[in-house]
């Protein structure tokens, strides 16, 4: 992905990560249009630093459709998507109630991407050379005890990318994948989970994508969740991870 002369959409960019990488492509010259639910934030974020905006829900079909419809009847020249927006929520799973957390999760982090793949990718595929890069979580190499759905999710992203990269070899469309670490945002409410600093993984991003890393976007942080299994040290990782309460 050129970092530098890219027309990209980015729904769940009205904060954190989103909102980082935003305003660093743009720095380095792209076109940057930002989306979300917060029409307030679109406006200000708009007002601020000049992203081009669109209100969009993931998880409402006709939302992703009419966004998809305003995004390319503005941006004709649009070749990259990065499908960021996501939710992560606790969750008790000897409590029923928290089936409607899970349903939600789904829809947003999983249902949500695919959707927001099938709105976008006739028109990447048209283009000369574009880029599709899904978001997932060191967390969908190992699970994170305390937020079952949202790990599901992102290992079902990690999979579906997967598939999708191979469905496209050959096409113009380049599918990378973005696994970030914890990160300090406002993710769990703003919840400390020993997340990285947001400027320093959204530095170390634009990096990688500038020296040309393909297909999976690691920082060096989400290497012991990523390589887990490799290394042998996956169930003890697991267990750690479940005894800081998280
Ligand atoms: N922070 C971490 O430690 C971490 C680690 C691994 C992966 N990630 C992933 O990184 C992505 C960004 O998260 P973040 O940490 O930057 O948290 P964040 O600050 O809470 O950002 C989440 C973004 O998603 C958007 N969003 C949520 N639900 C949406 C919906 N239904 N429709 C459209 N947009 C929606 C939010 O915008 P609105 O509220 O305005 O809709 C917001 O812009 C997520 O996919 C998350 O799973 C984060």
């Amino acid at each position: 992905m050129d970092t530098t002369n890219a027309t990209v959409f980015i729904p769940g960019a009205t904060s954190g990560i989103g909102l980082a990488l935003a305003q660093r492509l743009q720095a380095a010259g792209s076109t940057v249009v930002i989306g979300g639910r917060r029409q307030s934030l679109l406006d200000s974020l708009a007002a601020e630093h000049g992203f081009g905006t669109v209100q969009i829900d993931v998880s409402d079909a006709a939302s992703i459709a009419a966004a998809a419809t305003t995004v390319l009847g503005s941006y004709p020249s649009l070749d990259a998507l990065i499908t960021m927006s996501g939710i992560m929520r606790n969750e008790d799973l000897r409590s029923p109630d928290h089936i409607d957390d899970a349903l939600e999760t789904v829809q947003t982090n999983l249902v949500g991407t695919i959707r927001l793949i099938d709105a976008f990718l006739p028109h990447l595929l048209a283009q000369p050379t574009a880029t599709l890069m899904t978001v997932t979580s060191g967390l969908a190499f190992v699970p994170l005890t305390a937020t079952p759905t949202y790990n599901a999710t992102k290992a079902g992203v990690h999979s579906y990318t997967q598939a999708l990269r191979q469905q496209l070899v050959g096409s113009s469309v380049e599918v990378l994948e973005l696994a970030p670490p914890a990160v300090q945002t406002d993710l769990m409410g703003g919840a400390d989970f020993g997340g990285m600093p947001l400027d320093a993984f959204a530095d170390e991003v634009i990096a990688l994508l500038d020296a040309g890393a393909a297909p999976e976007i690691l920082v060096q942080n989400v290497h012991p969740l990523r390589f887990a299994e490799r290394d042998g040290t996956h169930q003890q990782i697991l267990e750690a991870m479940a005894s800081r309460g998280h």
